[in-house]
Parts: structure tokens; C-alpha cells; sequence
């Protein structure tokens, strides 16, 4: 049965960073498509772009579709994007035949010929992972707000072995230099003043500039630096084996690269990181950090774990907290362990209760939270600038971001984009509060 062509569209994006960047441009295809932006079921395409991390994370989708429902009965043309429809392909319409399109995060740029399939009453897949590049496809950049993503690299090669990563997005690929110097010009034209570098291990990051020299994500950044606009740059994730010299070393010399590093170690008990094929050791992640501060004493260092990892005891697991204490989180995230298909902890031995994990969680997290507080706390009375990037709940309030990354709000009505300096009044378990500090002094 064929159907009118879509007019509207809504993109729902889940999951990492990565995935909100394939959003946005998801949209800016859309609308280079002549469609227009709308809201939730009402649009005549939902494009819903998954993340397949967790088991929580996939399975939320099938839920996602069955509410895709108007009042009057009908349904929005759907598309399954993300990493679930990789890693899922043509089992998603099985599951839910209401499903019009599967389209994976490698090639996303076909989806208008996908939509025009659809209209056509033909259900539209791919899930190819094709040599060349999505990139090459897509439009220009536009308007982002103060604030933007661009992913630099994409895949991974390490195979930690909980990990969905390598499967759904593929081996690691890095962009070229060109195509991302072009890409910030365009974010930086369009009001971007702060770009946050993309890719799952974006630190492997490596190409060659124009003159043909070999260069790392130090030398991207460097070159980033240069564009006039961008006033701030951020990059992650990154991983501890490909934090190399250079990029410690810009943390010392780029005034504009932000004091703060989110470098996942997912555990600290040798034995379990070797289990899941990490390859390196508690004590070497805590070297490196000792040199990322040595370059940057004020960094903020940020991480992901991961608890109940098969086979993980008691001991193991106060070995993660020795290794919080030691550190000190400015922020982080901590995951109960998810057995993924087709991974191969998914079937080691010594699978950890789900009680356990809660229970382990639960105290994790009490310690990530304080270390977080603490943090906050650190700021009060300090002044720092603060990049506006969006209105707060209250009229003449805003919302920006430190160069921690802490999010700040100001009673100030100040045009996003501004780089404010406040002085810091409060600092709670999530955000910091304060004032400009020229009104403060006034
Ligand atoms: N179970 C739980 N957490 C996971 N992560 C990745 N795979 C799994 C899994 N199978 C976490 C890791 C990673 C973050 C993005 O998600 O901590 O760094
Ligand atoms: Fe989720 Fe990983 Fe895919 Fe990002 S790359 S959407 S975290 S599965």
C-alpha cells in the first residue's frame, strides 16, 4: 500500500553522544529534504535512534514503537535507527511489524531513498557498513547553539569483552583531517563556540593534516584552536592505551582545550580487567592520571564502571572503590554489568546476582556522589566563566557550562553563546549556582 510521502519528521535519539551528533544530523538531512521538524507522534516520520548498550537500553525501543499511536488510530511512518537496528536488522519488523524502515549508524545517509521505499509500501533496510563514508553524503552543518558535537572517529578494534561497541559501529575509523577542520568552520559559522570532538576511542584518533605530516587528536585540536569563534574545545571517550604524550601535553598549552577528562576504567581489580580484555592495570590507569594532572593540576577527571562483571567478588569490587578514593570524580557513570548477545562475557561463568550488583551499585554510586558533591562544593566562591548555552526554568535565568563541565545556573539574561564570569554561590549534588561576578562586585 502505498502512503504519502512524509512532510514532518521527529528524531528521538537515545544513548551516547555519538548518537545525539547522528541525530542532529539525521535531522539537518531531513529538513535538506524539504521535510520540517515536528513533535512526537504527530509527525508523519519518527525516526527513533537506539542505543543497543544495555539490555535495558534495546529493549526500550519496543516499547518506543507501541506507543507511536494518534488518537485516531493511525501510526507515523517509523524508522529504527542506531545501534539496535544494526544489531538487529531485519528482526525488528518481526518483533514489530509497525516498523516501516531499519537503518543502521553507517548509513543513515540513504534514509530519504529509504523514506521514498517506505512511501512506496515496501519495508526499507540497511545495514551495510560501507567503505565510504556516510560523511561524504551529508549536508552542510547549520545552526547547533552555542555548543556542538562533531564526531571525529568512529568503531572500535579493542573487543573489551562486554562490549557491543565493535559490532553494531563497526572497526575504528578515523575521519580525515579536511572533511573535520571544514565541519568545525561550518559549526563556527553557525554560532558554535564550543566543539566536543566525538568517537568511542576518540583519542585513537590519527590522519594527516594538508601538508601530509602524521598527526594525532593533539593535532586536530591544535588546528580546532586556530578557527576563529571557537572559544572552547572537549573530546571523549577516550582510552587509557591511547593517551598519548602529545594530547597530555595540549591539556598543558591549549588555553582552549577544557580542563576535563572523561577516561573510562571500568574497574579496578587487575584480575577482572583482565577479564574483560581491558589491557591495562589499575596501577597504570592511575599513573596516567597522575600525568594528565601533572600537565593540568585543576583537570576534572570523569570515568564509566561497570559492577558484577562475571566473576567479580567481594574483593574484586573493593578494589574499584580503592581505586574511586584514589582518584576523586568530579563526575562519573557506574552501570550494573548487562550480558550483551553474541559478547563473549555473555557466556563466562560465574554470572553475578542481580542482587549483588544492586547492592554493589548502590554503594558505588554513595561514593561517586560524594566525590561529585564534594567537587560542587570546591566551586563556591570562585569565579569562573561560565558559556551560556540555554534558558533556565526561570525567566531571566540561564544555563552554561563551566570548564569542568559543571552545569551553572545564573540569574543573569545574557544571549547564549556569552562566556559569562560568575562567581560561584552554591554548589550542590548536580549543578553549581551564581551570579555574574560584575553585578556581584557592583
Ligand atoms: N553492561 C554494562 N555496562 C556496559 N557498558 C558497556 N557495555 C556494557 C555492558 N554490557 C558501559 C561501559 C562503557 C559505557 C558506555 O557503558 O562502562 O564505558
Ligand atoms: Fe549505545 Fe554504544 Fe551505540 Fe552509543 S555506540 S548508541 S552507547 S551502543
Amino acid at each position: 500500500m502505498t502512503r504519502p510521502a512524509p512532510k514532518t519528521f521527529h528524531v528521538k535519539s537515545f544513548g551516547c553522544q555519538m548518537n545525539a551528533y547522528d541525530g542532529a544530523r539525521m535531522a539537518e538531512l531531513l529538513e535538506g529534504q524539504g521535510m520540517a521538524a515536528a513533535s512526537g507522534e504527530a509527525a508523519d516520520l519518527v525516526v527513533l535512534n537506539t542505543c543497543h548498550i544495555r539490555e535495558k537500553a534495546a529493549e526500550k525501543v519496543y516499547s518506543d514503537i507501541g506507543r507511536l499511536k494518534r488518537a485516531d488510530g493511525s501510526r507515523p511512518m517509523i524508522a529504527v535507527a542506531g545501534c539496535v537496528a544494526q544489531a538487529e536488522g531485519a528482526e525488528i519488523p518481526r518483533r514489530a511489524p509497525a516498523v516501516d524502515i531499519v537503518v543502521g549508524p553507517q548509513a543513515y545517509h540513504n534514509l530519504p531513498a529509504l523514506v521514498a521505499e517506505a512511501s512506496q509500501g515496501r519495508r526499507a533496510l540497511d545495514t551495510d557498513m560501507p567503505v565510504e563514508s556516510k560523511f561524504a553524503h551529508l549536508p552542510r552543518r547549520r545552526a547547533q547553539g552555542a555548543s556542538a558535537f562533531l564526531t571525529v572517529q568512529e568503531g572500535c578494534d579493542k573487543f573489551c569483552t562486554y562490549c557491543v561497541v565493535p559490532y553494531t559501529r563497526g572497526a575504528e575509523v578515523s575521519r580525515p583531517w579536511r572533511q573535520i577542520i571544514e565541519e568545525a568552520r561550518a559549526l563556527a559559522d553557525a554560532g558554535a563556540r564550543e566543539i566536543t570532538l566525538l568517537g568511542q576511542n576518540v583519542n585513537a584518533w590519527e590522519g594527516e593534516d594538508e601538508a601530509g605530516r602524521a598527526q594525532g587528536l593533539d593535532g586536530l585540536i591544535r588546528a580546532i584552536d586556530r578557527i576563529p569563534g571557537i572559544a572552547r574545545i572537549r573530546y571523549m571517550t577516550s582510552h587509557p592505551n591511547d593517551m598519548r604524550d602529545g594530547l597530555i601535553a595540549a591539556h598543558a598549552e591549549v588555553a582552549s582545550l577544557m580542563p576535563f577528562l572523561h577516561l573510562p576504567v571500568q574497574a579496578g581489580s587487575d584480575r577482572i580487567l583482565k577479564a574483560m580484555n581491558r589491557s591495562h592495570t589499575a596501577e597504570g590507569y592511575l599513573r596516567l592520571i597522575e600525568r594528565v594532572r601533572a600537565a593540568r593540576p585543576d583537570i576534572a577527571i570523569s570515568g564509566d564502571f561497570i559492577v558484577g562483571f562475571p566473576g567479580e567478588t567481594e574483593a574484586d569490587f573493593a578494589q574499584t572503590l580503592a581505586l574511586v578514593e584514589q582518584v576523586g570524580h568530579a563526575q562519573a557513570f557506574s552501570f550494573k554489568y548487562s550480558p550483551r548477545p553474541g559478547t563473549p562475557a555473555a557466556t563466562m561463568a560465574d554470572q553475578v546476582p542481580t542482587a549483588v550488583m544492586d547492592e554493589r551499585l548502590q554503594r558505588l554510586q554513595a561514593l561517586l556522589s560524594s566525590q561529585a558533591l564534594a567537587f560542587n562544593r570546591a566551586s563556591e566562591g570562585l569565579v569562573m566563566p561560565v558559556l551560556i548555552e540555554r534558558d533556565g526554568k526561570k525567566p531571566g535565568q540561564r544555563l552554561g557550562k563551566s570548564p569542568w563541565l559543571q552545569s551553572v545556573l545564573v540569574d543573569n539574561d545574557v544571549p547564549h553563546g556569552t562566556i559569562l564570569d560568575v562567581a560561584i554561590i552554591s554548589g550542590g549534588p548536580n549543578s553549581l549556582q551564581g551570579v555574574a561576578a560584575a553585578q556581584k562586585a557592583a
